[in-house]
């Protein structure tokens, strides 16, 4: 074996052998993804020197980011979160035309078939935390109203945790399917949105501890938007003010996405309903992206 080059020299042999092996791989885009993901692994082993006891450590890492994989729990797309990289592929997948609304992550926490409601329902469930009236619109790039959109909404409780997270619960809570209006209007009653760290008792915890990160996100509330002629949405609304705006653990935030949540004094409600203690209420306005076109037909595929 030859002693390893200096950083930034020319790559070591073994990169060239393993390229040149991958270059039957019959798929092409097969082909592609893995020729530059053995180049930059290659690259970074090269650059950093990386030793035998740090290429294991890293191996023990990965292991245990499957291990803490559960049905109720993805450790992996946890640590793709806190590495930017979720967020690096929402963003170069979805970019938002000018005047649309901005995507963001996922996250973990968004659930199948939640309950549905009807418009100016509580979604909360019985969720910790002070009630919180939100309504919105769903329009177009033009400004036209998108009607009958179906709204997926779901949010953390006073607490800091998601219903999935509650094992004991059996029941969700601050989560909900919505239907708009023929104006593209929507509303509901929930509990305020605080901010909540992410898990942390596994392997990804350890790392963010080790890098001298803290876990935490901007309070949010979680939307999935879908309607014909459009492109689906999924993004936050974060609350102005947040003191984690500016460090979201995850790398989530776009100014575009923070709005105003307003605490209202006892009294009567924009749904017309008397409340005795103060409540909150956000009012957001989301824009579509035109669906994108299907390619046009190849000319073999044109009928006669
Ligand atoms: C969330 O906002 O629910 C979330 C996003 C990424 C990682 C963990 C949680
Ligand atoms: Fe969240």
């Amino acid at each position: 074996m030859t002693a390893a080059s200096p950083a930034g020299a020319d790559p070591h042999p073994i990169t060239g052998e393993v390229l040149a092996r991958l270059a039957s791989t019959p798929d092409a885009r097969m082909r592609e993804l893995m020729t530059a993901l053995v180049r930059h692994l290659h690259a970074f082993a090269h650059e950093t020197r990386l030793t035998e006891a740090e290429w294991f450590a890293a191996v023990s890492f990965l292991t245990a980011v499957g291990q803490t994989c559960t049905e109720r729990r993805q450790e992996f797309i946890l640590l793709s979160d806190v590495l930017g990289l979720s967020m690096l592929v929402t963003d170069q997948n979805h970019p938002a035309a000018p005047g649309c609304t901005e995507s963001t992550v996922f996250g973990p926490f968004h659930v199948p078939d939640a309950p549905r409601f009807e418009l100016g329902a509580d979604i909360g469930g019985g969720a910790a935390g002070e009630p919180c009236w939100v309504q919105a619109r769903v329009r177009g790039p033009g400004g036209e109203p998108v009607p009958h959109a179906e709204i997926d909404v779901w949010q953390a409780d006073a607490e800091g945790f998601y219903d999935v997270q509650r094992a004991e619960l059996g029941h969700a809570q601050a989560r909900g399917v919505l239907r708009a209006d023929a104006d593209g209007a929507f509303r509901f009653w929930t509990v305020l949105a605080e901010a909540y760290p992410i898990p942390t008792d596994g392997p990804v915890g350890r790392l963010l501890e080790a890098t001298g990160r803290h876990p935490w996100r901007p309070a949010h509330l979680h939307f999935m938007i879908a309607a014909p002629g459009y492109e689906r949405l999924i993004t936050h609304v974060f609350r102005r003010g947040d003191r984690y705006l500016d460090s979201d653990a995850v790398f989530g935030v776009r100014p575009s996405l923070v709005a105003d949540w307003i605490r209202r004094e006892p009294g009567v409600a924009p749904d017309g309903t008397r409340r005795d203690a103060p409540y909150w209420t956000l009012d957001f306005d989301f824009v579509l992206n035109p669906a994108v076109a299907p390619a046009p037909a190849r000319p073999e595929e044109i009928p006669e």
